[in-house]
């Protein structure tokens, strides 16, 4: 969500920026683009927090998250409520134009609540209950639970919801783990029942005569993660996915009542999590936000560009980088730290994919508690570490490159579709054991960031207009309203290209009795005859290029005139000796294509040009080298490049129009070519014509 502009601030904040601009001769309206870190007052003297802040404000940081484990200092017993030390610790940042998000302290309940009300705890799968001393000990179904933390966030908000200085709250920190105690369990008896209705339903969809599994009642139905039914698998995580939801909106909701619309809401998610959708639960929230971690300290610029894009896919809009790590983190194997430059790449691509604030995880280490050893911009002593600087300078240029950045979005003509029933399906019955979803995700993207510079990643549901070309790598889910919305979609005129295990099981996780890819089967006029988890290459060669299968490999047939085999396997394992590997139909003017193998890159990057180049894709800025990255965010009247020199050779890029640096050289002047240093950002800003 764009973050607020002039005119939302109090007359308090107003003066304040008067008298900042009558000072120092700039106003102090809230950035289109916020630095910031976590920050924990709680832990500390309240004689030090003016340190803090200043330091902060000397890194020219604009924002603080707080609270978010602060429980046990707000209530240190059960309505016993002091929130004296929060409201100094805002008003102390405010005084020095830092703003405030509040988080939710609910991921650690406080001793007192726990020993009080045991049955709040979490119970994991092998039955053993949480106990206290770590974090997120409770259990997200627990009504009880949710009644405290209804009344937390209440309170929270009847006393900061009009506060001029906060910003925005997250909800609780990382939600996740589910429970398995006895009340879930109901809870999913319940979800059941009005999932079916009758138990006869779920028998039929589950195939419940498979192993005597058939049900006379819907309390008789297990509940597990693993080792199951796939029909009761996909239904279980959807029923963890809509409990979290329901978990979230609890507290959504409290704050709702008294906040300020111009606070958002949020929660910050971890990476390509999968214990529940996350696009469902984000229908909750205002805005999308999410914690960046390279553990292993080494930035692979494709694989974190991805992720972004997934994140913006939530609520399809700008969204906040909550955390992310000062140099290291401490629970990897090697953590390694991030050179200082992958630092600054990093935190530049976020924006360039639809970031509008980078928060850094955290300020200072706490003395003691559980990570010591993570990455800070202060050390114990409270003086700055080394990636202090590199955030000081990060931020700097963030504060300069905000006024261009206000109002902008990425956009892209091309979506992958993500499909959180489709990577529950294939991780519960891998078949390969290297068919990783993510993986595989990753093996599309790749080529069509490298092409078009710019890829959306959508949930199923999300409308498909406007888009030239949709790829679904593994839609391996496929329900009937999903196939009639691609098939649609390519009627339209639209390019579809389904990949490998796509289309093989309905919205129950049943098989499709017309083979994959199911309901889509006659638009394609093919389909697949087989498919075979390889342990070897396989030789692919056909009118696209040549190369090499691997992982996957599905034999394909056509039968339909009009549908074209692009690619065939060479010679094998006997089974798909001369089968198509790729096949291609076209819909008026729109077609579908089905890719039945795991393709290496280079063949991959061929074939997803060649698709591109079909539906007139074309690239933000042509003819640049692997290792430059390059983003682009729109405005009504302008358009912002973010170029990302992630390599270790200088590059000189040639833009398509004229566009003025932002953050180094002359804005004054306009230039087409622009030159990257190795590992060197630049910003340009352009009238849009
Ligand atoms: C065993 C079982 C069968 C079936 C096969 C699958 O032989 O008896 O029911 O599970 O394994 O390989
Ligand atoms: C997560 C949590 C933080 C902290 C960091 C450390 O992102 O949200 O509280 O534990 O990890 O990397």
């Amino acid at each position: 969500m764009p973050v607020d502009r002039l005119g939302t601030r109090s007359w308090r904040r107003a003066l304040l920026a008067l008298g900042l601009l009558l000072a120092c001769g700039s106003g102090a309206a809230q950035p289109a683009l916020l630095v910031g870190t976590a920050w924990y007052p709680e832990q500390w003297p309240q004689a030090r927090w003016p340190q803090d802040l200043e330091l902060m404000q000397a890194a020219h940081l604009d924002v603080v998250r707080v609270g978010e484990f602060a429980w046990s200092t707000m209530e240190p017993r059960e309505g016993v409520y002091d929130f004296s030390w929060l409201d100094r610790a805002i008003a102390e940042a405010a005084r020095r134009h830092i703003y405030v998000v509040i988080g939710t302290p609910t991921a650690a309940p406080p001793a007192w609540l726990t020993s009080k009300y045991p049955d709040t705890l979490r119970v994991d799968e092998d039955g053993q209950r949480a106990e206290h001393g770590n974090r997120q000990q409770f259990s997200f179904s627990s009504p009880r639970y949710r009644e405290l933390a209804r009344q937390i966030a209440t309170r929270l908000a009847e006393r900061y919801g009009r506060n001029p200085d906060v910003i925005g709250w997250q909800i609780d920190n990382e939600i996740g783990p589910p429970s398995f105690d006895a009340q879930t369990r109901r809870q999913f008896h319940d979800w059941l029942r009005r999932k079916y209705g009758s138990i006869a339903n779920l028998n039929r969809h589950w195939t419940t005569a498979y192993w005597s599994q058939t049900y006379d009642g819907f309390d008789q139905v297990p509940m597990h993660s693993k080792d199951e039914n796939p029909g009761l698998l996909l239904d279980f995580r959807r029923f963890v996915s809509d409990t979290w939801t329901s978990y979230i909106a609890n507290q959504s909701t409290a704050i709702r009542a008294h906040a300020d619309p111009r606070q958002f809401i949020t929660t910050n998610t971890m990476h390509w999590g999968n214990q529940f959708d996350q696009q469902v639960l984000s229908r909750e929230l205002d805005m999308a936000a999410w914690d960046e971690y390279v553990p292993d300290g080494h930035f692979v610029w494709l694989d974190q560009a991805v992720q972004h894009d997934l994140v913006r896919g939530y609520k399809n809009k700008d969204f906040w980088l909550m955390e992310t790590q000062p140099a290291f983190v401490n629970w990897w194997s090697v953590n390694r730290a991030l050179p200082p430059y992958a630092m600054r790449e990093l935190a530049w691509q976020a924006v360039g994919h639809g970031a509008d604030a980078v928060l850094y995880w955290q300020w200072r280490s706490a003395l003691n508690g559980q990570e010591q050893y993570h990455g800070t911009l202060l050390g114990p002593d409270g003086t700055p570490v080394p990636a202090y600087g590199v955030v000081r300078e990060i931020a700097a240029e963030m504060a300069r490159a905000a006024p261009a950045l206000a109002g902008t979005s990425p956009r892209s003509e091309v979506a992958m579709l993500q499909s959180y029933d489709s990577r529950w399906a294939i991780d519960a019955q891998r078949q390969q054991a290297d068919f990783g979803v993510v993986k595989e995700f990753d093996a599309f993207y790749a080529p069509l960031e490298h092409y078009a510079q710019s890829v959306d990643v959508i949930s199923t549901d999300t409308p498909l207009t406007g888009y030239r070309l949709v790829i679904a790598p593994a839609l391996n889910v496929l329900s009937e309203a999903e196939a009639k919305r691609l098939a649609d979609y390519v009627r339209a005129g639209g390019h579809l290209v389904l990949g490998p295990r796509s289309g093989m099981k309905d919205a129950y996780d049943a098989l499709w009795p017309q083979r994959q890819p199911g309901p889509l089967t006659s638009l394609l006029g093919g389909r697949v005859e087989q498919f075979y988890a390889l342990d070897a290459t396989v030789p692919l060669t056909g009118v696209l290029g040549s190369g090499q299968a691997s992982i996957w490999a599905e034999a394909l047939s056509a039968h339909d005139p009009q549908t074209q085999v692009l690619l065939r396997y060479g010679k094998s394992n006997g089974w798909l000796d001369g089968k198509a590997a790729i096949i291609s139909r076209q819909v008026g003017s729109g077609s579908i294509t089905y890719i039945g193998a795991w393709l290496d890159p280079a063949l991959m990057q061929n074939v997803l040009d060649d698709f591109l180049r079909k539906a007139h894709v074309t690239p933000l800025v042509p003819g640049v080298s692997d290792n430059v990255e390059v983003c682009e965010r729109f405005g009504a009247r302008k358009r912002v490049w973010i170029l990302i020199n992630h390599g270790d050779d200088p590059h000189t890029i040639r833009l398509p129009s004229p566009a003025a640096p932002v953050l180094s050289g002359n804005p004054a002047v306009s230039t087409a070519a622009v030159a990257l240093a190795a590992h060197s950002i630049q910003v340009l800003e352009a009238p849009l014509r």
